[in-house]
């Protein structure tokens, strides 16, 4: 298991890249399964969560080349449906196969994810949906059987806005008999991007970018290539990372509509934003931070995926300030380590009360899952003397060579391979 070693201290300056999304990119690879041939995905980013996806459609008979981040997925040669526990434990969006190959072969066996580092993640509104859709659903030592000999269009309401269960019931139902709709469906960038690669598929799916999705069903789907959108939970990651190091730093490839909700709050705290195109410059030199207030929500609303690095800003801001994650409540695993580095933070329910320090000071700390590790690279960043983040296995399932870009940017950090800890 690698560590990263930071000496903190360094402000950031210069210009960064944006990667592929993670999060769309696991929902258009196993989209690649509802078209014999080959899908091909522009843009992928190359990071270990893709990598485990890959994998297991390989596993499944799919045929994968990964090249300069062009991926190309051949489906043609899928001949098994079963989705086992060694994929599934290492990432939960494995799920994602379900829709798919249950509504292409009529059969899918997927192992049940399990808890995840911020407690229960619960799949029954994919199930439910599922089963609206006709299946036959089961489980069985740990995995979900579904069943169907076609899937039958129907009214689908979620009672919460959910990611997942959206893209997954869209990959169900583009290829069901008659017409599906979703209501309150999630209405994330990410979600957008599938729905636009399902088009290019030959899908027919109305209502884009809102959260009632019509999808009338066709017998047959044809392979596509499509541009994955910039990772958003990544620019701001950066942003952040300019503005606890009063630096200054273009991003290169972030859209500014995806992330209005963290730029608006970055604005709050004083730092200067300007959108230049597909760039977004922030400016923080000399800025101390504002001490404000966060409470996560679904898109367009503050993303719970960037709820840890926002709170590493809010440790070193001027006074105090609380934020409230309403998407996964129990989800601060990072706060007893950014205590470790001097934050002075308490946490009731799903609510972190931050009192701003001046300082935070190097120590070894560890990471817990992936967008925590992010927010104590960023603490690291900032804090006095050398700080050791553990276990960067995490981050580096959603992060491509983040200690590269920071490094280039100006920061000091290195990748210390293989220890044990
Ligand atoms: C996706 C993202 C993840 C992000 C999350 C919220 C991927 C691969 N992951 O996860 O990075 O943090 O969206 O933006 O895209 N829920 C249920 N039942 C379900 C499904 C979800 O109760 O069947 C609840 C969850 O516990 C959570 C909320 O709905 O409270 C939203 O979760 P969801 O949007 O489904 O998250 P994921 O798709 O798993």
């Amino acid at each position: 298991m690698d560590k990263f070693v930071i000496h903190g201290g360094k402000e950031l300056n210069g210009t960064v890249e944006i990667s592929g999304a993670k999060n769309a990119t696991l929902a258009l690879m196993p989209a690649a399964l509802l078209a014999s041939g080959e899908s091909v995905l522009y843009n992928t980013p190359e990071l270990n969560d893709v990598f485990t996806m890959s994998k297991l459609l390989k596993q499944l008979g799919a045929e994968i080349q990964f090249e300069n981040q062009v991926l190309k997925i051949n489906s043609a040669t899928v001949n098994n449906q079963i989705a086992p526990y060694e994929h599934v434990k290492k990432m939960r969006a494995s799920v994602y196969v379900l829709g798919p190959l249950l509504t292409r072969y009529g059969f899918a066996k997927v192992s049940l994810p399990g808890g995840c580092a911020w407690g229960p993640r619960p799949i029954n509104l994919h199930l439910e949906g599922l089963k609206k859709l006709g299946a036959e659903i089961e489980l069985d030592e740990g995995y979900i059987i579904v069943k169907a000999k076609r899937l039958q269009g129907a009214k689908i309401n979620f009672d919460k806005s959910s990611v997942g269960a959206t893209g997954n019931i869209l990959m169900a139902s583009v290829l069901a008999k008659g017409t599906t709709v979703i209501n309150n469906a999630a209405m994330e960038p990410e979600i957008t991007n599938l729905v636009n690669f399902l088009l290019k598929m030959g899908a027919k799916i109305y209502g884009i970018n809102t959260s009632i999705l019509e999808i009338e069903g066709v017998d047959e789907l044809h392979p596509a290539e499509i541009e994955t959108i910039p990772d958003r939970i990544e620019a701001g990651t950066f942003l952040i990372a300019a503005a606890i190091t009063k630096g200054n730093i273009l991003i290169r490839g972030g859209i500014d509509a995806h992330l209005y909700a963290v730029l608006s709050k970055l604005e709050d705290a004083g730092m200067h934003i300007d959108v230049i195109g597909n760039d977004i410059r922030i400016d923080a030199q000399n800025i101390e931070p504002k001490s404000i207030d966060v409470s996560t929500g679904i898109f367009p609303g503050f993303p719970t995926d960037m709820q840890a690095q926002w709170l590493a800003l809010m440790s070193v801001a001027d006074s105090v300030s609380t934020v409230t994650d309403t998407i996964y409540t129990d989800r601060f695993s990072h706060v007893p380590e950014l205590i470790r580095l001097g934050a002075d933070i308490s946490v009731q329910e799903n609510n972190a009360l931050i009192k701003g320090v001046k300082k935070l000071k190097g120590a070894k700390v560890m990471s817990t899952d992936l967008r925590a590790s992010a927010s104590l690279v960023l603490a690291g960043l900032v804090a006095e003397g050398v700080t050791e983040v553990l276990r960067v296995y995490h981050l580096d399932r959603g992060y491509q060579r983040l200690e590269e870009k920071l490094r280039q940017l100006g920061a000091n950090i290195d990748r210390v391979a293989g220890q044990e800890f």
